[in-house]
């Protein structure tokens, strides 16, 4: 293909037209989809040129109020459709043919099983019908939907149904309108046989709100879990941000194939079917707790996103960052909080550090981009988070929700940008943002390194954080960022008590823990009354998105573990001491086990420890996050350092752990709640590491969890357990029985799948082979796609990383089979290739497997993946 073409942030322009009304007619018939559309177009400005965008669409007609358009006034091309002359208020008509049936991309208007649906984000809506298909052209939709009523029975769309009928020939009808103003992202539609589990809730101000959630009928007792988060969630934004639902009604619908997690269209949800349904014997723990997340996710972008929308897709970040940031308090207050943190954090530094440092790196508002899919990150969503939740921590909670109280009420209705969303912070707090701003402009991960120097006869202790960030693509030269270092300072008995004359006394009120704000290159802040040598607890709850360097030894990391008060670095600690571990492993001079496991040994006799805490301190770091910070060395040796060091671990604590294991009663009934799910993660990590330590009973253990478990926690664990075990027959057996009693489950067997695809004993690839010629798989379902070759590229790294490099070549000639149906899942499969550089020597089949996919015909998304990369 020619070069695609990159659009500049620098080169937005305001949209030359609104469209006030944009009314829809779909007439649905057995082999063609019928687009009518009728727009009140109003020019802004002088330009008379309407310039529409479209994608696959068969023009049949276009009229101007009411009159069919001469050929000489108008010029379609394969991606637009200009009409000249349109200087005044007008209605301008088209209508076209789609082919839903035909559309394996899954944007636009696509069938799913036996239902159609739509996803519009970020530029699908072109996909449906001519139109400005940018977030800053708002307009308000009604929507009219007929079809065969045999087949699609439900008929939906967004905001309140004004008027449905019966008409001839079997078909009916269904009419929609949505009062608020919406950019054409949020439109959606649904028409299929699904049936819905109905539900109500009572808004602040008493208004009463139709909860609907559409499945297909065999899902209809997996609901539940998603409604309650929802109505949970529905609560939680009106007593922490003010923020009530707008319509009569709140739909969801479950959808089988899709691309993504959900989408927030407005009052009409759509959900990946992974992300809503729930049940104790299908879903495990993690699952339960994602469908709350989401739906709380999405539920949180009527007001951060839609009410309040982003001006360009340079602004993703504005609606994704904050919404992240909201859905994050808001599962930290449903559950356990540090837990949350932990998780999230991990996420960050294994996958977004690894995006941050690699050839995609961009900035949380990117400059430029080939394809805007692409830029549904992590950066976007989760350090864009962080950079929010910098913010709030910087403002504390009054001002905060003073400012975003300002925010929304100020751009109600508008699409506006990132600055926008801070200078209502800075205008609220009165503080000086211009440094913080860096972090929306400037890619790479900040690193901070820390020397500290005490004077015992003076008490005095002065540290010093020089900060330093990698060259990214975008920006090679940074600027200083300005960034907020949460620290204490732990003395042999306990935390001291803070004097430090740079830090008004406010910062002060709790005495044992502060916030350093670094804004320059290097700082230093002295503390006065220090009465021994501390060791520093840094970067306390992880309060910014950077890297930190202190040149702790293990006594004090194992202080820290054993006794820090921000529960957050202990685990932090424990992660540090893992990683020693794991370099002098991989240098040939293991370290004693002694101290360490000593530690853990008194965490897991304290009882009030959080059970899920707990479990946290026993997993080593991810090998994404090991390759990060022990760069230099090869991926299979560093895999081999960590799974012996994880063996030592367990081998140390195993008693300790049997103990735990034997104390663990299940409870008489499952439910997803904190306490459970806090005790059924510590028992199964315990498990785990026994079998680890060459426990004699695991087999049969393992075995009789895989049959008798009673909630899909426990079984999914042990079936993934059955994996670490010598002998195969056992592990085969379990996947036998598990596959045989969840065939007929989508979602289960997806599980079933990805459990295979990391399994690192054996032929992997040609089992993975078979499997994707069994009935079990198919490529046109992103979740199936994703199980086997996202988790066998992006988990599974002694097979991934083979010495012949077929895992690579494997990994190439599937993505560029599914960039002819899915150019978004293909370039989104792809990321684990593009960090060759990480790899030494093996990056160079990394390379040539890359290398490989850019000689043939690919889609924009993957050509822009791929040649970045190269
Ligand atoms: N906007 C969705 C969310 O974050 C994600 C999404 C993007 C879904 C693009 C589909 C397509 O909630
Ligand atoms: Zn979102």
């Amino acid at each position: 293909m020619s070069e695609p073409k990159v659009i500049y942030l620098k080169d937005y322009q305001p949209p030359a037209f609104a469209i006030e009304q944009t009314q829809l007619n779909f007439d649905i018939g057995p082999d063609s989809v019928i687009v009518s559309s009728r727009l009140r177009v109003v020019p802004c400005g002088s330009d008379t040129d309407l310039v529409l965008q479209g994608e696959n669409l068969t023009t049949l007609a276009v009229s101007l109020d009411g009159v069919p358009v001469d050929a000489a006034r108008m010029t379609e091309t394969e991606s637009t459709l200009t009409v000249r002359g349109i200087d005044s208020a007008c209605w301008l008509e088209t209508r076209v043919a789609i082919d839903p049936w035909g559309n394996s991309s899954l944007e636009g208007l696509y069938k799913s099983r036996t239902m159609f649906c739509t996803q519009c984000e970020a530029e699908g809506f072109r996909k449906i019908t001519w139109f400005l298909d940018r977030p800053d052209v708002l307009s308000v939709y009604t929507t009219r939907v007929e079809a065969d009523k045999s087949d699609c029975p439900i008929l939906l769309s967004n905001g309140n149904c004004i008027n449905r009928g019966d008409l001839s020939d079997g078909r009916h009808f269904a009419e929609w309108h949505d009062p608020h103003p919406k950019p054409s992202y949020l439109f959606a539609l649904v028409a299929g046989d699904l049936e819905c589990v109905t539900d109500e809730f009572v808004t602040v101000s008493g208004r009463r709100v139709v909860i609907e959630v559409y499945v297909e009928p065999k899902d209809l007792d997996k609901c539940a879990h998603a409604i309650a988060s929802l109505k949970r969630a529905m609560r939680w934004d009106e007593e922490k941000y003010g923020r009530e639902y707008d319509l009569d009604c709140y739909m969801i619908v479950a959808v089988d194939d899709f691309n993504m997690g959900a989408m927030e269209n407005k009052g009409l949800n759509i959900f990946n079917t992974s992300c809503v349904l729930a049940h104790p014997a299908t879903t495990t723990d993690a699952g339960f707790q994602r469908v709350e997340a989401v739906v709380a996710h999405e539920y949180f972008h009527n007001w951060s996103g839609n009410r309040v929308t982003c001006r360009d897709w340079f602004q993703l970040s504005l609606k994704e960052g904050f919404t992240v940031y909201r859905d994050a308090c808001f599962s930290a207050d449903m559950n356990s909080a540090t837990v949350k943190r932990i998780e999230d954090v991990n996420l960050l530094r294994s996958a977004q550090f690894a995006e941050d440092a690699g050839p995609l790196a961009h900035a949380v508002r990117p400059a430029s981009f080939i394809e805007i899919s692409n830029f549904y990150t992590l950066t976007i969503y989760e350090k864009g988070a962080e950079i929010v939740r910098m913010l709030a921590n910087m403002l504390g909670p009054e001002t905060f929700r003073q400012a975003t109280d300002r925010y929304f009420e100020r751009f109600d209705g508008q699409a506006v940008t990132c600055d926008d969303f801070l200078s209502v912070m800075e205008e609220v707090s009165g503080r000086d943002l211009s440094r913080f701003a860096r972090w929306y402009s400037q890619a790479g991960t900040p690193v901070i390194d820390v020397q500290d120097e005490y004077n015992a006869e003076s008490q005095i202790y002065r540290m010093t954080l020089r900060q330093s960030c990698r060259p990214t693509p975008e920006t090679p030269d940074k600027q200083p960022f300005h960034i907020p270092v949460r620290i204490g300072l732990l003395g042999e008995a306990g935390a001291l008590a803070l004097y430090c004359d740079q830090l008004a006394t406010q910062e002060l009120a709790d005495n044992t823990d502060v916030v350093l704000e670094l804004t320059d290159t290097e700082q230093t802040f002295v503390f006065t009354r220090v009465p021994e040598r501390p060791v520093p607890s840094l970067c306390r709850n992880f309060s910014a998105p950077v890297h930190v360097r202190y040149p702790y030894d293990e006594p004090a990391l194992v202080q820290l573990l054993a006794r820090d008060d921000d529960l957050f670095n202990r685990w932090q600690a424990s992660q540090e001491i893992a990683i020693r571990h794991i370099a002098a492993e991989l240098d040939g001079n293991p370290l004693s086990m002694d101290r360490w496991t000593g530690a853990l040994e008194q965490c897991l006799a304290d009882a009030a420890l959080d059970s899920a805490v707990m479990a946290e301190l026993l997993h080593l770091p991810t090998m994404s996050y090991l390759i990060d910070r022990l760069e230099g060395h090869d991926v299979l040796a560093l895999h081999a350092a960590r799974k012996t060091v994880e063996e030592k671990l367990a081998i140390a604590l195993k008693p300790r752990l049997h103990k735990a294991l034997q104390a663990y009663h299940p409870p008489a009934q499952y439910q997803p709640e904190a306490g459970q799910i806090a005790r059924r993660s510590l028992r199964n990590v315990a498990a785990r590491l026994c079998v680890i330590a060459g426990w004699e009973q695991a087999a049969d253990w393992i075995e009789a969890q895989v049959r008798a478990a009673t909630n899909m926690t426990d079984q999914l664990a042990a079936l993934r357990m059955s994996l670490l075990l010598p002998d195969a027959d056992v592990s085969a057996r379990c996947l036998d029985y598990f596959f045989q009693q969840w065939s007929h489950e989508a979602l289960v067997v997806n599980q079933w799948l990805a459990v295979q695809a990391a399994d690192e004993r054996g032929d992997t690839l040609v089992r993975l082979q078979r499997l994707t010629e069994t009935a079990g798989f198919q490529w046109g379902n992103p979740n199936k796609v994703r199980a086997l070759v996202g988790t066998f590229a992006g988990q599974n790294y002694p097979q991934f990383h083979r010495n012949d490099g077929q895992g690579y070549q494997w990994l190439a000639d599937v993505v560029g089979k599914l960039d002819q149906s899915n150019p978004q899942l293909a370039s989104r499969l792809v990321t684990p290739l593009t960090r060759w550089k990480q790899y030494g020597a093996r990056g160079t089949a990394m390379r040539n497997a890359l290398q490989g996919l850019a000689g043939q015909d690919l889609s924009r998304d993957l050509y822009e993946v791929v040649h970045k990369a190269l």
